[in-house]
């Protein structure tokens, strides 16, 4: 009965194929008439070259698997000779199927972008699907067919090192720069030998791992699920991704590997995905100390019944599935299903027209590092930036200030790329100290302190130490001596955050902090020059430093980028989209809490809070300063009750009152005050980036319909119901103006 259902659902998917394409479909199902099964399980096995290697590497003779027919795509191979090699070889078997090329092209290829959490604080999404379409650009001119991005895991966690890849904590915002990204890579024809074939990653639910410990078990209702997590991989999968990768934690006790719920039921059904399933590195094989199968059959099984099409590195499918079929565990419905898909793809990048399809040394020479990509990448940096502190405006530095450039980031190059840089030449990329340079000729620099003292960190991160750090203060407080203002470029090192990178403890480093301290103690105004992959705390440094300055790993202009900033070239205008807590306990911290039964009353004992530190980040979601100063005046509402077919207009003045034009984001919030079931404090759900001349003053509006009120009740439906809302508008989510409206039934 159940194997009659699936041939029937399997009939009814080809069907829609069929007429969607019916000559790709003709095509495919011609082919796979065609393929011997050994020929199709090859077309569901990922292998990695041993040219650029991003986990355990397990396959040496993955060459013999291209010759055999063994292999359908592989990832870590790139340029048009290499990749034009290896599809030579896949050109040489019997059904000519090319291969697919995949890479982690994550924030830029070779012109390398801040690192997503960074260019997440633009605000700006046609400058988000910029970088990904020059990324698209130069990757696939350099052989490559398919992205591992975008990341859209929601993450609540700082400790977490990968919150550097993704968009941070507010569900809103992802879901608007998961489609900025699918549009970006894809563009609108993947046949487009320019475009790259987007990989929402990592479904689901990777941000929420416990305690922040990569690769650590998460547990979750589905409420929180649908609510928080979950729109924006859908959002990608609505903006058309062409593959989904897994995550490697378990989603409601099963491994998201091998959950039919989640890749089949959901994805597949509910969603409407159409696309190809592919794992993470090895996580059909990972099934097994997840403690969910015995041994690599039962994990094949698992894995490929419950909807996933494509085996990462793990040769699981490659070794298992003929046995599994053999033995009637499979059906050859559920390897046709998923080698379709595969096919499908390749053949909607155009690979069966032409197996080298973009990859072009003439192109790749022309488009990559272009001048106009270094130009976007200079300015996609300076916009990433933002505006810690800054007291008594020592920024920007005036003309003719003596600087002294101090610290172990001052001049790190491999560091300004930032982790998951792909085939980004760190030797391309400009350092502070080299753009500080270039416009004020020499200055005194000393880099003042190893990036930490600890040596098991520092082994662990492949660096080796610079000198004694007592030595090395010594000299940075004597230039800092002779200095007017001191810059301090402080932070992680680009290993500290990414894969594999959780941290228990997420301030800086302590021989920075030290040398932060001595450089303060000389009474000299410094400026800290913040370069990490995560928020940090900064309780310290905010309670005594003047100026501020968050900019993640910048990417290859980062340098420039930075100078520029500095000097008041450009404005700075980033905000956060992760909070920043004062200490580690305070983590999970998210602006988009919900109201307990206790709020927190500071006169009443037992209230919702700390004995020891406040509720409230150090910087909360969405904050950012500029040079010049933004006030916000006259909420209006232009009803005070809507019916669910009406919009609500809010407008608010905001006003340049500073002494510079600048940026700024308006944010705005909503609050379900009384619902059927418990809603945040606060919801971010528009926002308009404004440009203000100094003095200018602009009405800046929105329009709020019902589907910004819609939420998951307590049956689970997706609707608004009728009662009071709280409307907020303001510079970041704690400052803002309030304003109240009731949907009607
Ligand atoms: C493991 C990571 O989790 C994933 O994000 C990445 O795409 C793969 N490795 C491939 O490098």
């Amino acid at each position: 009965m159940k194997l009659l259902a699936q041939c029937a659902l399997l009939f009814l998917s080809l069907q829609l194929h069929a007429q969607q394409d019916p000559q790709r479909h003709r095509f495919i199902t011609t082919l796979m008439q065609r393929m011997t099964i050994g020929e199709k399980i090859g077309q569901l096995n990922l292998l990695t070259s041993d040219m650029d290697v991003t986990g355990p590497f397990m396959k040496e003779n993955y060459k013999q698997d291209i010759l055999n027919g063994a292999c359908g795509a592989i990832f870590n191979a790139y340029t048009p000779q290499y990749t034009r090699k290896l599809q030579d070889m896949a050109m040489q078997t019997r059904l000519k199927i090319p291969l697919l090329f995949g890479y982690d092209v994550i924030h830029g290829h070779k012109t390398i972008f801040p690192i997503p959490l960074g260019e997440a604080c633009t605000w700006d999404l046609a400058l988000l699907e910029k970088s990904a379409r020059i990324a698209a650009e130069e990757a696939s001119a350099d052989g490559l067919h398919w992205t591992f991005s975008p990341m859209v895991d929601i993450a609540r966690d700082p400790r977490w090192g990968r919150v550097a890849e993704g968009v941070g904590e507010d569900t809103w915002y992802g879901v608007q720069v998961a489609k900025a990204k699918v549009r970006g890579y894809q563009g609108t024809d993947l046949s487009t030998p320019n475009t790259l074939l987007a990989c929402v990653k990592h479904f689901a639910l990777y941000g929420a791992i416990e305690a922040g410990r990569d690769y650590n078990t998460v547990d979750m209702s589905r409420r929180q699920m649908y609510q928080f997590y979950l729109p924006p991989y859908k959002a990608a999968v609505e903006a058309g991704v062409g593959t989904v990768m897994t995550s490697f934690n378990e989603v409601d006790g099963i491994p998201a590997t091998g959950n039919h719920w989640l890749m089949t039921e959901l994805l597949r059904e509910e969603w409407g995905f159409k696309g190809f399933v592919v794992t993470d590195y090895t996580a059909i094989n990972e099934m097994i100390p997840h403690g969910i199968v015995k041994n690599e059959y039962e994990a094949g099984a698992l894995a490929l019944k419950a909807g996933v099409d494509m085996d990462m590195q793990g040769s699981v499918y490659a070794t298992q599935l003929k046995k599994l079929l053999d033995d009637k565990k499979i059906t050859l419905q559920d390897i046709d299903q998923a080698v379709y898909r595969v096919l499908e793809a390749k053949y909607k990048l155009g690979l069966f027209k032409d197996p080298y399809r973009g990859a072009d040394s003439a192109r790749a020479k022309k488009v990559i590092m272009s001048t106009t990509n270094l130009q976007a990448a200079r300015e996609i940096a300076q916009r990433s930036f933002v505006l810690l502190k800054n007291e008594q405006q020592l920024l920007p530095l005036r003309k003719g200030t003596k600087i002294a450039l101090i610290g172990p980031l001052a001049n790190a190059q491999r560091d300004m790329i930032g982790n998951w840089s792909a085939a980004g030449d760190y030797k391309q990329a400009s350092t502070l100290l080299e753009a500080l340079k270039s416009r004020l000729g020499d200055i005194d620099y000393a880099p003042g302190a190893n990036l930490s003292d600890d040596r098991g960190l520092l082994k662990k991160l492949n660096i080796t130490d610079t000198g004694r750090s007592e030595d090395m203060r010594k000299e940075a407080v004597e230039t800092a001596r002779k200095a007017d203002v001191v810059i301090l470029a402080l932070g992680e090192s680009q290993g500290m955050s990414g894969e594999a990178a959780s941290r228990s403890d997420i301030g800086l480093p302590a021989s920075q902090r030290a040398l932060l301290e001595a450089v303060y103690n000389t009474g000299k105004p410094v400026v800290l020059v913040l370069m990490n992959g995560r928020p940090l705390t900064l309780e310290w440094e905010d309670a005594h430093i003047p100026a501020i300055l968050e900019t993640w790993f910048p990417g290859t202009q980062g340098g420039y980028a930075i100078a520029d900033v500095l000097f008041g070239d450009y404005n700075p205008a980033g905000k956060i989209t992760m909070s920043f807590p004062r200490n580690t306990g305070q983590i999970p911290i998210y602006y988009n809490h919900k109201n307990t039964g206790r709020p927190l009353d500071p006169n009443n004992k037992y209230t919702s809070k700390y004995l020891d530190v406040s509720n409230e980040p150090l910087y909360p979601f969405g904050y950012g300063l500029s040079y010049t100063k933004f006030t916000y005046n006259n909420l209006q509402l232009d009803k005070k009750n809507i019916r669910p077919q009406e919009k609500l207009r809010v407008s608010v003045t905001v006003e340049n009152a500073g002494d510079y034009d600048g940026e700024e984001v308006v944010q705005l919030y909503i609050q379900d005050v009384t619902a059927s079931v418990n809603r945040p404090v606060k919801e971010l759900r528009n926002f308009r980036k404004i440009m203000l001349k100094k003095g200018e003053r602009r009405e800046v509006t929105f329009d709020i319909s019902v589907n910004d009120l819609k939420f998951y009740d307590k049956n689970m439906k997706y609707v608004a119901e009728p009662g009071a809302f709280k409307v907020f508008v303001g510079t970041n989510s704690r400052d803002v103006l309030e304003g109240e409206f009731s949907l009607l039934p």
